[in-house]
C-alpha cells in the first residue's frame, strides 16, 4: 500500500514538475496563440492607419489586451468612424480641376490599375463593361447608394465619396489624398462612364 502510495506520489511530482516547467510560456505573457490573429491585422490596410482621427479606434489595438481574441477591425469596418470619416468629404474641401479630357484619360488609367490595391484588383475588375453598378448610378451626385448607406450610414453620397468608399471597401485599398489630381482624374472619367452608363439605359 505504501508502494503503491509512494509511486502515486512520484508521478504527482513529475506532473508537478512538468506543469512548473510548462507555465513559464504563459506566465512570462508569451502568446500562446501559435498564428497571432493580430499579424493579419485588417486596420493595417485600413485608413484608420493612414488617417490621423483624433479618436482611432484602431491605435488601441484589442489584441493587446487578448491575443486570442477575433480582431473587432475585420467584422466591423461599418462601425469604424476612422473609416466613415476618411470616405466623407472633409471640411473647407475644394476639389481639384484640370482640363477635363486629361483627367479623364489619366482616371482610366488608374480604373484599369491593379496596383492601387493589394490585391492585385483594379476598379475594372468590378466595373468593366458597367459591371456592378447599380440603377442608382443613373442619378446626379450626390444620390443615395445602397453600400454607402447600409455599411457606413452615408446617404446621400458624392461621386468622389463613392471613389474613396470603393478604394476603402472593396479594393482593401487606402483613400485618394482629397487635394490630389489623382482624386479628379477618377472622378472625371467616372462622369464620362456615369453619362455612357445614363445613355445604356435608355
Ligand atoms: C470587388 C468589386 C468592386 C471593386 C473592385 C470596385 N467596386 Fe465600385 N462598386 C462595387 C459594388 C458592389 C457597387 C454597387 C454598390 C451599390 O449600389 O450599393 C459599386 C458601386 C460603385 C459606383 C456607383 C455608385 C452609384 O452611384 O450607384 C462607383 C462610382 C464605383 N463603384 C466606383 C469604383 C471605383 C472608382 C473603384 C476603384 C477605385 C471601384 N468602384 C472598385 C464593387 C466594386
Amino acid at each position: 500500500m505504501n508502494r503503491r502510495l509512494s509511486v502515486l506520489h512520484g508521478l504527482l511530482s513529475l506532473l508537478f514538475a512538468w506543469s512548473m516547467f510548462a507555465m513559464p510560456a504563459y506566465a512570462s505573457g508569451m502568446n500562446p496563440c501559435a498564428a497571432n490573429p493580430c499579424a493579419a491585422n485588417p486596420c493595417a490596410a485600413n485608413p484608420c492607419a493612414a488617417n490621423p482621427c483624433a479618436a482611432n479606434p484602431c491605435a488601441a489595438n484589442p489584441c493587446a489586451a487578448n491575443p486570442c481574441a477575433a480582431n473587432p477591425c475585420a467584422a466591423k469596418i461599418a462601425a469604424n468612424p476612422c473609416a466613415v470619416k476618411a470616405i466623407k468629404r472633409p471640411a473647407h474641401y475644394t476639389p481639384v480641376t484640370g482640363d477635363h479630357a486629361a483627367l479623364a484619360r489619366k482616371g482610366k488609367a488608374l480604373f484599369n490599375d491593379e496596383s492601387l490595391s493589394p490585391n492585385e484588383t483594379s476598379c475594372a475588375t468590378c466595373h468593366a463593361g458597367h459591371a456592378m453598378f447599380k440603377k442608382s448610378f443613373i442619378h446626379l451626385y450626390p444620390h443615395h447608394v445602397d453600400m454607402a448607406k447600409g455599411k457606413f450610414d452615408i446617404d446621400p453620397i458624392h461621386l468622389d465619396e463613392m471613389v474613396q468608399l470603393c478604394m476603402i471597401v472593396p479594393m482593401a485599398s487606402k483613400p485618394f489624398a482629397w487635394d490630389s489630381q489623382d482624386l479628379a482624374a477618377m472622378v472625371a472619367y467616372l462622369q464620362d462612364v456615369q453619362r455612357d452608363f445614363i445613355k445604356e439605359q435608355k
